[in-house]
Protein backbone atom coordinates (compact mmCIF):
# COMPACT_ATOMS: atom_id res chain seq x y z
CA UNK A 1 0.00 0.00 0.00
CA UNK A 2 1.11 3.23 -0.71
CA UNK A 3 1.95 5.58 2.08
CA UNK A 4 3.91 9.17 2.65
CA UNK A 5 6.92 7.07 3.20
CA UNK A 6 6.64 5.11 -0.69
CA UNK A 7 9.51 5.93 -2.64
CA UNK A 8 8.75 5.99 -6.17
CA UNK A 9 10.79 3.61 -8.27
CA UNK A 10 12.73 4.90 -11.25
CA UNK A 11 14.87 3.30 -13.76
CA UNK A 12 16.65 4.94 -16.55
CA UNK A 13 16.89 2.47 -19.78
CA UNK A 14 19.75 3.80 -21.44
CA UNK A 15 21.16 2.80 -25.30
CA UNK A 16 21.74 4.22 -28.21
CA UNK A 17 18.28 3.70 -29.81
CA UNK A 18 19.81 3.95 -33.18
CA UNK A 19 16.79 3.33 -34.11
CA UNK A 20 14.48 2.01 -31.49
CA UNK A 21 13.28 -1.85 -33.01
CA UNK A 22 10.63 -3.84 -31.76
CA UNK A 23 13.19 -5.56 -29.16
CA UNK A 24 13.22 -2.04 -27.41
CA UNK A 25 10.27 -1.88 -27.46
CA UNK A 26 9.33 -5.08 -25.33
CA UNK A 27 11.65 -4.30 -22.70
CA UNK A 28 10.34 -0.21 -22.06
CA UNK A 29 6.64 -2.03 -22.08
CA UNK A 30 8.24 -4.97 -19.68
CA UNK A 31 10.01 -2.24 -17.67
CA UNK A 32 7.73 0.34 -17.58
CA UNK A 33 5.34 -2.79 -15.42
CA UNK A 34 8.04 -3.20 -12.66
CA UNK A 35 8.95 0.68 -12.16
CA UNK A 36 6.94 3.92 -11.33
CA UNK A 37 8.66 5.60 -14.32
CA UNK A 38 10.71 4.69 -16.39
CA UNK A 39 13.16 6.72 -18.45
CA UNK A 40 14.62 6.15 -21.84
CA UNK A 41 17.25 8.35 -22.12
CA UNK A 42 19.07 8.40 -25.59
CA UNK A 43 22.87 8.45 -25.55
CA UNK A 44 25.79 8.33 -27.34
CA UNK A 45 28.03 4.98 -27.77
CA UNK A 46 31.35 6.04 -28.36
CA UNK A 47 32.13 2.80 -30.32
CA UNK A 48 29.22 3.91 -32.89
CA UNK A 49 28.82 6.47 -35.57
CA UNK A 50 24.85 6.94 -35.34
CA UNK A 51 23.26 7.53 -38.14
CA UNK A 52 20.13 9.34 -36.57
CA UNK A 53 20.92 12.40 -34.30
CA UNK A 54 19.88 12.45 -31.04
CA UNK A 55 16.90 14.80 -31.98
CA UNK A 56 15.70 12.13 -34.33
CA UNK A 57 16.25 9.32 -32.16
CA UNK A 58 14.15 10.88 -29.18
CA UNK A 59 12.01 11.86 -31.79
CA UNK A 60 11.59 8.15 -33.04
CA UNK A 61 10.76 7.08 -29.72
CA UNK A 62 8.19 9.86 -28.76
CA UNK A 63 6.28 8.15 -31.73
CA UNK A 64 5.97 4.50 -30.19
CA UNK A 65 5.45 4.94 -27.02
CA UNK A 66 2.32 6.14 -24.89
CA UNK A 67 1.91 9.92 -24.34
CA UNK A 68 2.13 9.51 -20.30
CA UNK A 69 4.14 10.55 -17.46
CA UNK A 70 5.11 7.11 -16.71
CA UNK A 71 7.46 6.53 -19.91
CA UNK A 72 9.50 9.96 -20.69
CA UNK A 73 12.01 9.91 -23.15
CA UNK A 74 15.16 12.17 -22.89
CA UNK A 75 18.69 12.61 -23.96
CA UNK A 76 22.02 13.44 -22.81
CA UNK A 77 25.69 13.79 -24.01
CA UNK A 78 27.26 13.31 -20.87
CA UNK A 79 28.61 10.35 -19.06
CA UNK A 80 24.88 8.00 -17.72
CA UNK A 81 26.59 8.17 -13.70
CA UNK A 82 26.31 12.19 -14.55
CA UNK A 83 22.53 12.16 -15.40
CA UNK A 84 21.49 9.44 -12.76
CA UNK A 85 23.52 11.72 -10.17
CA UNK A 86 21.62 14.67 -11.61
CA UNK A 87 18.15 13.32 -11.25
CA UNK A 88 18.72 10.96 -8.45
CA UNK A 89 18.00 7.90 -10.31
CA UNK A 90 18.18 4.41 -8.25
CA UNK A 91 18.06 1.79 -11.55
CA UNK A 92 19.29 0.96 -14.62
CA UNK A 93 17.02 -1.22 -16.78
CA UNK A 94 19.16 -3.08 -19.45
CA UNK A 95 17.99 -5.92 -22.40
CA UNK A 96 20.08 -9.02 -22.88
CA UNK A 97 20.39 -11.30 -25.72
CA UNK A 98 23.26 -13.00 -25.81
CA UNK A 99 26.22 -14.06 -23.43
CA UNK A 100 27.99 -11.23 -25.54
CA UNK A 101 25.45 -8.81 -24.54
CA UNK A 102 26.00 -10.50 -20.96
CA UNK A 103 29.98 -9.85 -20.60
CA UNK A 104 29.72 -6.48 -22.03
CA UNK A 105 26.67 -5.10 -19.67
CA UNK A 106 28.54 -6.84 -16.25
CA UNK A 107 31.09 -4.63 -17.61
CA UNK A 108 29.39 -1.80 -17.88
CA UNK A 109 27.99 -2.04 -14.79
CA UNK A 110 30.60 -3.17 -12.88
CA UNK A 111 32.59 0.59 -14.36
CA UNK A 112 29.24 2.31 -13.43
CA UNK A 113 29.17 1.17 -9.60
CA UNK A 114 32.36 1.82 -8.91
CA UNK A 115 31.41 5.63 -10.22
CA UNK A 116 28.00 5.73 -8.37
CA UNK A 117 25.56 3.83 -6.56
CA UNK A 118 23.13 2.43 -8.69
CA UNK A 119 21.51 -0.84 -9.35
CA UNK A 120 21.85 -2.50 -12.59
CA UNK A 121 18.40 -4.65 -13.51
CA UNK A 122 18.30 -6.83 -16.73
CA UNK A 123 15.91 -7.86 -18.70
CA UNK A 124 15.99 -10.94 -20.55
CA UNK A 125 14.87 -10.64 -24.32
CA UNK A 126 12.00 -12.39 -25.75
CA UNK A 127 13.21 -15.40 -28.50
CA UNK A 128 11.40 -13.56 -31.22
CA UNK A 129 13.79 -10.72 -30.49
CA UNK A 130 16.73 -12.38 -29.79
CA UNK A 131 18.69 -11.74 -33.23
CA UNK A 132 17.45 -8.23 -33.93
CA UNK A 133 19.48 -5.16 -33.17
CA UNK A 134 19.32 -2.06 -34.56
CA UNK A 135 22.72 -2.31 -36.41
CA UNK A 136 21.01 -5.56 -38.44
CA UNK A 137 17.44 -3.05 -38.98
CA UNK A 138 20.25 -0.37 -40.84
CA UNK A 139 21.70 -2.95 -43.01
CA UNK A 140 18.93 -4.99 -43.73
CA UNK A 141 17.20 -1.77 -44.55
CA UNK A 142 20.25 -0.09 -46.82
CA UNK A 143 20.14 -2.99 -48.92
CA UNK A 144 16.03 -2.71 -49.63
CA UNK A 145 14.97 -5.48 -47.20
CA UNK A 146 11.49 -5.90 -45.70
CA UNK A 147 12.03 -4.47 -41.72
CA UNK A 148 8.50 -4.32 -40.86
CA UNK A 149 9.06 -6.97 -38.43
CA UNK A 150 11.41 -5.23 -36.92
CA UNK A 151 10.61 -1.94 -36.27
CA UNK A 152 7.57 -0.35 -34.66
CA UNK A 153 4.91 0.86 -37.54
CA UNK A 154 4.57 4.17 -36.49
CA UNK A 155 8.45 4.93 -37.46
CA UNK A 156 9.15 2.42 -40.50
CA UNK A 157 8.49 5.18 -43.34
CA UNK A 158 10.77 7.96 -40.88
CA UNK A 159 13.34 4.81 -41.33
CA UNK A 160 13.03 3.73 -44.78
CA UNK A 161 13.35 7.61 -46.07
CA UNK A 162 16.55 8.30 -44.22
CA UNK A 163 17.93 5.13 -46.06
CA UNK A 164 16.98 6.51 -49.09
CA UNK A 165 18.64 9.63 -48.12
CA UNK A 166 22.02 7.82 -47.47
CA UNK A 167 21.97 5.69 -50.69
CA UNK A 168 21.74 8.99 -52.74
CA UNK A 169 24.73 10.01 -50.30
CA UNK A 170 27.12 7.18 -50.84
CA UNK A 171 25.96 6.53 -54.27
O1 LIG B 1 22.50 0.74 -27.13
P1 LIG B 1 23.97 0.70 -26.75
O2 LIG B 1 24.82 1.32 -27.86
O3 LIG B 1 24.45 -0.66 -26.35
O4 LIG B 1 24.10 1.63 -25.45
C1 LIG B 1 25.35 1.88 -24.85
C2 LIG B 1 25.27 3.16 -24.01
C3 LIG B 1 24.84 4.34 -24.89
C4 LIG B 1 24.28 2.95 -22.89
C5 LIG B 1 26.69 3.42 -23.42
O5 LIG B 1 27.62 3.57 -24.45
C6 LIG B 1 26.70 4.66 -22.54
O6 LIG B 1 26.33 4.60 -21.37
N1 LIG B 1 27.12 5.83 -23.12
C7 LIG B 1 27.17 7.09 -22.41
C8 LIG B 1 28.60 7.42 -21.97
C9 LIG B 1 28.98 6.58 -20.76
O7 LIG B 1 28.45 6.72 -19.68
N2 LIG B 1 29.97 5.67 -20.97
C10 LIG B 1 30.46 4.79 -19.92
C11 LIG B 1 29.69 3.50 -19.85
S1 LIG B 1 30.39 2.41 -18.64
Amino acid sequence: MRDSLYLAKVAVYPGSFDPITLGHLDIINRASNIFDKLIILVLNNYRKKPLFSMNERVELIKKCIPDNNKVLVDSYTGLLVDYIREKNISFIVKGIRTISDFEYEFQQYLVNSRLINVETILLMTKSEYNFLSSSLVKEIAFFGGDISNFVPQPILKDILAKMDKLRLEVD
